[in-house]
């Protein structure tokens, strides 16, 4: 929404410099303001609607591309520009990695005023037909089969879609497929832009949740099994699971590489392994033939409810839930403990992060689905006396900007 109407739906020519955090194109206004421009790639010429006008910066949106760039893509999807998603789809797949690459170095210094290591590297999987997670919107009935939306790009409302080409062929059949007299068998009522959770587990096998489920359905529709290895994992569509089930076992290598390091180097210990904002218990429960004593901290009820199921029920368990930040100030780590972290987008809770660096953990490995937090702690840890020792990225969510991340930390 523009905050300027004059200002706003003005078209200038301009030239965009380079790519920044969210996917958007910098380019400068003839004021010298800097304006985010959306749908432009560095060392393009665009012709620029001017969406929204601030004293210190300019958003707009290319309309046309004047001089392109060689990486430039013709998006697969024809919901490209009017879907909230994968709005990379203009820079060619085979390049996504390396732009991102240079954003999150870029991003790294200007937050943290340090280089990310010279090994820093991304690790990438299929750039179409990866997505085993989505969340649509329920638009009504034709034929007999279930209508589906995705959310807009910058509002609320709601655009039908037929399929999407970043889901797995799982969750494209279900879209295609779904039949309301099934997926909504025991509901009085359908509710208004009802949103389903849906979980391809990996198999084609979809999971689905939608707010007002019947109990039994739930037990019959919502819980997933996800292989990983040789190690089963139960979740829930109703819950949080990674969305990039092709990429995560590379993941969940590094994280087991870095406790391995850890250990080996005396810097951590295998005596106890706390994994906070453990989801169900993902980490702990590939980890868990490592060390002697884990705990794992989740705030939402019905993940632990599933980390004990995920976890060998032991004396040595102890699956918490409660927010991490209070379990940190509550207990006492005395020990060298191996600690993972994965919290969501908004990062570590300012709590949570004094907590851990007063205690006597001294290696922390930072799992991140957001560069600009992760950094912004990292620049707090760093004050405590932690350096970065490992840097890695995971391309789990191709044709968009969004990266995963891991960091190992220590002191
Ligand atoms: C990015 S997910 C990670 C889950 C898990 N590590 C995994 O890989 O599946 C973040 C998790 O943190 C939980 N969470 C959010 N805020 C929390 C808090 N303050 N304390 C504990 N858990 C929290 C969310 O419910 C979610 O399950």
């Amino acid at each position: 929404m523009c905050t300027d109407a004059i200002f706003c739906s003005v078209i200038c020519e301009l030239s965009i410099e380079k790519l920044v955090q969210g996917g958007e194109g910098l380019a400068r206004l003839p004021d010298g303001r800097v304006c985010f421009v959306r749908g432009g790639l560095p060392g393009e010429r665009c012709r620029v609607e001017l969406t929204a006008g601030k004293k210190d910066f300019a958003r707009g949106r290319v309309v046309e591309v004047l001089e392109k760039s060689a990486d430039r893509a013709q998006p697969k999807c024809p919901l490209y520009g009017k879907c909230g998603g994968c709005s990379l789809q203009h820079l060619d797949s085979a390049k996504q990695v390396t732009y991102l690459e240079r954003v999150e170095r870029e991003n790294f210094k200007r937050i943290a005023h340090e280089e990310l290591p010279a090994d820093f590297v991304i690790h990438q999987g299929e750039p179409w037909g990866y997505r085993n997670r989505a969340r649509v919107v329920y638009l009504g009935e034709r034929d007999g089969h279930c209508r589906f939306g995705f959310r807009k790009q910058e509002s609320n409302g709601v655009v039908a879609i037929e399929s999407c080409p970043v889901l797995t062929s799982g969750l494209n059949d279900f879209l295609k497929n779904a039949k309301p007299s099934e997926i909504f068998k025991g509901l009085k009522r359908i509710p208004r832009d009802l949103e389903l959770n849906l979980f391809d587990d990996g198999t084609g096998r979809v999971a689905y949740y939608y707010r007002g489920m019947p109990e039994a359905r739930k037990r019959e529709s919502s819980v997933s099994c996800v292989k990983i290895g040789a190690k089963q994992i139960k979740s829930d569509a109703s819950v949080f699971f990674q969305s990039n089930l092709s990429l995560l076992p590379r993941l969940v290598q590094s994280v087991r590489e870095a406790v391995d390091e850890g250990i080996a180097s005396g810097a951590a210990s295998d005596e106890w392994l706390i994994d906070l904002f453990s989801g169900v218990g993902f980490f702990a429960a590939l980890l868990q033939d490592k060390f002697k004593r884990i705990t794992t901290v989740e705030r939402d009820g019905l993940c632990l409810q599933y980390a004990k199921v995920n976890l060998s029920a032991t004396d040595s368990v102890e699956n918490v839930s409660a927010p991490a930040e209070e379990w940190l100030v509550k207990n006492v780590v005395d020990i060298p403990a191996t600690l993972i972290v994965d919290p969501p987008r908004t990062g570590l809770p300012p709590e949570a992060l004094g907590a851990i660096v007063k205690s006597s953990v001294n290696r922390v490995i930072y799992v991140s689905c957001d560069p600009v937090t992760l950094a912004r702690d990292f620049a707090k840890f760093r004050q405590a006396g932690f350096a970065l020792k490992r840097a890695e990225g995971f391309a789990f969510y191709p044709q968009t900007p969004h990266l995963e991340m891991m960091f190992v930390l220590a002191r």
